[in-house]
């Protein structure tokens, strides 16, 4: 029989089958990892994505990068289509270019709000320095003004990947009017040589999150710990402690904001201690609840109050039912959206620490393209069903009742929720 060879590394003696199980073992950890992070192909500079800056029935902001200075950042939009014919467009308006200290290749953000649109519109647009313009033209719509119905999805932890891709492909075939991140988005940590992590992120966005008709679908970010660089201290500038969450996305500067989707809603967008302590969130979040004029109060925030897989007692989780879960109950909130555990979970009306049917509905648990974790609290006395299950939520949103769907990598629904006042 033939005997395997052994070599000489370094002095010490390999079997040649054990060379051969070590390149195995190099060639399917390269494998994943270029699955996981397909580099090639990322494209992310001259590219619009959308963010809402003010009022989403009548503005929003167009946002795309370059590796050079721009002497002029302009829009030219209105709301009939001009095939990219730059005089033809009603109207033009101009923006503001920033970078990100640090950034190892050359970065430009270059942003442009519009403001006094119609509600409910259409609109073109192309976008550049002045002179040289896009030559795709691009459209978006503005939401309504009224009580008209509108369809929205959420999820959270997302970062780069296959999954990732799957998902918001699945999203963009539903063609919602905009999707909303509840913190967790590329993975990052904040950290700026980590920035091709964010660039692959956007990619998949800007290749896949456009609707069935060529519609720009609008993104709202909430923050997770995962956009905030640990070593920076807190006495230092937000744009140093979350450098790609406030320098990628326009969204007023803040990390709690709401934004009122005609008279039917108003999402209450909530910083769970990563930048701002919750406490220091209190009476801003009771002002936008009381002037919520019988709105649906819809909050999404990153960190959960009743999580499937971390522990109830969790610093973050419960400082949450602390300082922010009474005032939603006073306001007669009625669905909650939590993210950050990396599983699907829908939970048991809650109110006051108890199931009550006229409680709140807590959706989550974020599992958006990360890796699905392990049920943990599936038994957990406020638990209606949990499972490692990626997925978004699509809410349909009408006057009487909010309509929740959960959907997983395949585009298949697998749970829902129907909520009325
Ligand atoms: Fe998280």
């Amino acid at each position: 029989m033939r005997r395997s060879r052994v070599f000489q590394i370094w002095g010490m003696p390999f079997p040649e089958t054990s060379i051969f199980m070590l390149f195995l073992v190099m060639l399917f950890g390269y494998a994943y990892c270029a699955d996981q992070y397909p580099e090639a192909g990322v494209q992310v500079l001259q590219r619009p994505y959308l963010t809402w800056e003010g009022n989403p029935d009548t503005s929003v902001t167009i946002n795309w990068q370059t590796d050079k200075a721009l002497k002029k950042v302009e829009v030219r939009y209105g709301s009939e289509p001009a095939q990219g014919s730059t005089k033809k467009y009603q109207y033009k308006a101009a923006g503001v270019s920033r970078t990100i200290d640090g950034m190892p290749e050359p970065r430009w953000i270059h942003s442009v709000t519009l403001t006094g649109l119609q509600p409910a519109t259409d609109y073109y647009f192309i976008y550049g320095d002045g002179k040289k313009f896009s030559k795709t033209e691009y459209r978006f719509r503005t939401m309504g003004s009224g009580d008209m119905p509108f369809t929205f999805v959420i999820g959270g932890d997302m970062g780069p990947g296959p999954r990732t891709r799957k998902l918001v492909k699945a999203v963009a075939s539903r063609n919602p009017a905009f999707a909303v991140v509840g913190g967790d988005i590329h993975y990052e940590n904040g950290v700026i040589r980590n920035f091709r992590v964010c660039d692959m992120w956007l990619d998949i966005w800007l290749d896949d999150m456009v609707d069935a008709d060529g519609r720009l679908i609008p993104m709202v970010h909430a923050i997770g710990n995962h956009e905030v660089n640990k070593e920076v201290p807190p006495s230092e500038p937000v744009e140093k402690r979350a450098p790609f969450y406030f320098g990628y996305y326009p969204q007023g500067g803040k990390t709690f904001f709401t934004r009122d989707l005609g008279s039917l809603a108003r999402l209450v967008i909530l910083d769970s201690g990563h930048i701002i302590p919750h406490a220091e969130q209190v009476d801003w979040l009771k002002s936008q609840l009381s002037s919520s004029e019988n709105r649906w109060i819809l909050p999404v925030y990153h960190v959960p109050f009743y999580p499937s897989h971390r522990e109830f007692d969790g610093e973050p989780s419960a400082l949450g039912r602390t300082h922010w879960m009474p005032l939603f109950e006073a306001a007669n909130v009625r669905v909650a959206f939590e993210h950050h555990d990396h599983t699907f979970k829908r939970t048991k009306p809650v109110k006051a620490g108890v199931v009550d049917p006229n409680g709140i509905t807590y959706l989550g648990d974020g599992c958006f393209g990360r890796e699905p974790r392990e049920i943990k609290n599936g038994d957990a006395w406020y638990m209606e069903k949990a499972l490692s299950t990626a997925h978004f939520w699509v809410v349909d949103v009408r006057q009487d009742q909010l309509h929740c769907v959960a959907v997983d990598e395949e585009n298949r629904e697998f749970d829902t929720v129907t909520v009325s006042r």
